[in-house]
């Protein structure tokens, strides 16, 4: 899939003022500083699209994306920033949660995860709670760029094996860096795939 065009739409501080549930969304969560906004500014060659920073806690509202004029790509606010107080990480969890849960067309919420990292309990549980509230999702590995190719290939085969423990399949699987830009075209084909299937099963329920 090619990106024509991409356009700011709207930052909402509640899943209620997002704009109308008509269009196909997919959406970044993961740890703050994850690389969520350079993501999102790498697929539509628009640098400055999304505001970025090296600190952690930049993106705050729920930022809605409209490309082609066709569907919705939404920058999240991260999880995980140390330098929060409990009372800012209870609402940060009722309104990014809130909106994940009640955005019916939602079609793929991907989760952000430093490739260079461990796996994390806060990533583990969050999956977790997607996969409670029966949320699709999808796994992006990100800043591929900071370490040689085979500590990557060994530390997402270790993850996907620590996955396998607890989860009877694996979820979607992509790796990324938004400076090589390696890995744009498969995330904007796996989009595009998901929205046929989508579309396609839509009709089938019509029919
Ligand atoms: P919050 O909005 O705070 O949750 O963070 P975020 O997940 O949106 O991260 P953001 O895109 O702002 O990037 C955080 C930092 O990581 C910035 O300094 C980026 O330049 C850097 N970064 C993001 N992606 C990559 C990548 O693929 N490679 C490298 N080397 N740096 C990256
Ligand atoms: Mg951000």
């Amino acid at each position: 899939m090619l990106i024509k065009t991409a356009e700011f739409v709207k930052s909402s501080t509640t899943y209620k003022l997002c704009p109308e549930k008509k269009l196909p969304e997919y959406a970044f969560i993961g740890r703050s500083n994850v690389g969520k906004s350079s993501l999102l500014n790498m697929l539509t060659n628009k640098s400055k699209l999304a505001k970025i920073s090296s600190k952690p806690g930049k993106t705050q509202t729920i930022n809605h994306f409209i490309i082609n004029d066709s569907w919705f790509l939404v920058d999240l606010p991260g999880y995980g920033y140390a330098q929060i107080s409990k009372k800012e990480r209870v609402k940060w969890e009722k309104f990014v949660v809130e909106y994940i849960i009640m955005r019916e067309n939602l079609h793929c919420l991907f989760i952000l995860i430093d490739s260079r990292l461990e796996p994390q309990k806060i990533d583990l549980e969050f999956m977790e709670l997607m996969a409670i509230n029966s949320v699709p999702f999808a796994l992006i590995f990100t800043k591929i760029d900071k370490k040689s190719k085979g500590a990557v290939e060994t530390n997402i085969e270790n993850y996907k094996n620590l996955l396998l423990k607890t989860w009877a399949e694996l979820p979607a699987i992509l790796i990324t860096s938004s400076v090589t830009e390696f890995g744009k075209e498969e995330i904007l084909n796996f989009i595009e795939d998901v929205t046929l299937k989508i579309e396609k099963q839509d009709e089938q329920v019509v029919k």
